[in-house]
């Protein structure tokens, strides 16, 4: 068995671009950046079902979304007040089995935030094929600033080594029954703070997550210049 299935949280309100808009609503020729991403695992042939977690308000613009670019594989849930309870909705999903249009649970669960929409096959195919031989698996990239630790009265503490850092990045992929039952035992405090996915993974169940360097065009879209460079990628590319 090697099903694998996708939950995409598109839950949160984009405070950072400083626009009204929620970041993953923005529009590119005419589509909004989340049609983009969900494209990019529709078009992956043995990627059957894509969970899409969003905030209330945006219940009925991402299911009239879905309709209009015909999203065929995808199912919205709503998401919650973090994140990470955003991620939780989304895999309870394959939870609610006998419902009607509930999607069957996977073998491997891909997480991947809805602003990240260059994502490619070949290398959904390396975290898949390391979330199941591992457990857990992440794309990594190298740190473009040094970190330094601040003292509260805002001077140098210490720094750290850059070369043996590395920053997180989506997607991520997991042994669908690993980061269920990590959600299920975390607490309070990791799902307010936003623990790293593959640490709740190891933490509650001992998973030890495979890094994996992925490519630049992974990033994410946090600040408005970042709106500004995914639409010169979707012109240029013309997806
Ligand atoms: N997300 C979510 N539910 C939340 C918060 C965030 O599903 N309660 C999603 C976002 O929609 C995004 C991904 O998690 O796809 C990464 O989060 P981030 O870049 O922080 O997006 P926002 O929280 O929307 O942006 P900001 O932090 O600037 O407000
Ligand atoms: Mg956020």
């Amino acid at each position: 068995d090697f099903t694998v299935a996708v939950v995409l949280p598109a839950g949160g309100s984009g405070e950072r671009t400083g626009l009204s808009t929620p970041k993953q609503f923005c529009t590119f020729l005419n589509r909004p950046l989340i049609s983009y991403t969900i494209q990019a695992f529709e078009r992956v042939g043995w990627i059957e079902h894509i969970v899409v977690v969003v905030a209330k308000d945006n219940l009925d613009l991402m299911v009239t979304i879905v309709q209009q670019f015909g999203h065929n594989k995808v199912k919205v849930v709503l998401g919650g007040s973090t994140r990470h309870r955003s991620i939780f909705n989304g895999l309870k999903a394959f939870e609610a089995t006998g419902e009607e249009c509930a999607p069957t649970k996977p073998k491997v669960v891909i997480i991947h935030d809805a602003v990240r929409p260059f994502v490619e096959e070949d290398f959904l195919v390396k975290i898949a094929v390391a979330a199941k031989e591992q457990g857990a698996a992440g794309a990594v990239r190298p740190l473009v600033s040094t970190v330094i630790a601040t003292t509260s009265e805002g001077y140098l503490d210490h720094s750290l080594e850059r070369s043996k850092y590395r920053a997180s990045e989506m997607p991520q992929g997991f042994l669908y029954d690993i980061i269920y039952q990590a959600y299920l035992q975390c607490s309070e405090a990791d799902f307010e703070f936003g623990t790293e996915c593959l640490h709740l993974a190891l933490q509650y169940c001992g998973t030890n997550a495979r890094l994996i360097e992925g490519p630049p065009t992974l990033w994410k879209v946090t600040y408005k210049r970042d709106l500004f460079a995914a639409e010169s990628i979707i012109k240029e590319s013309g997806t």
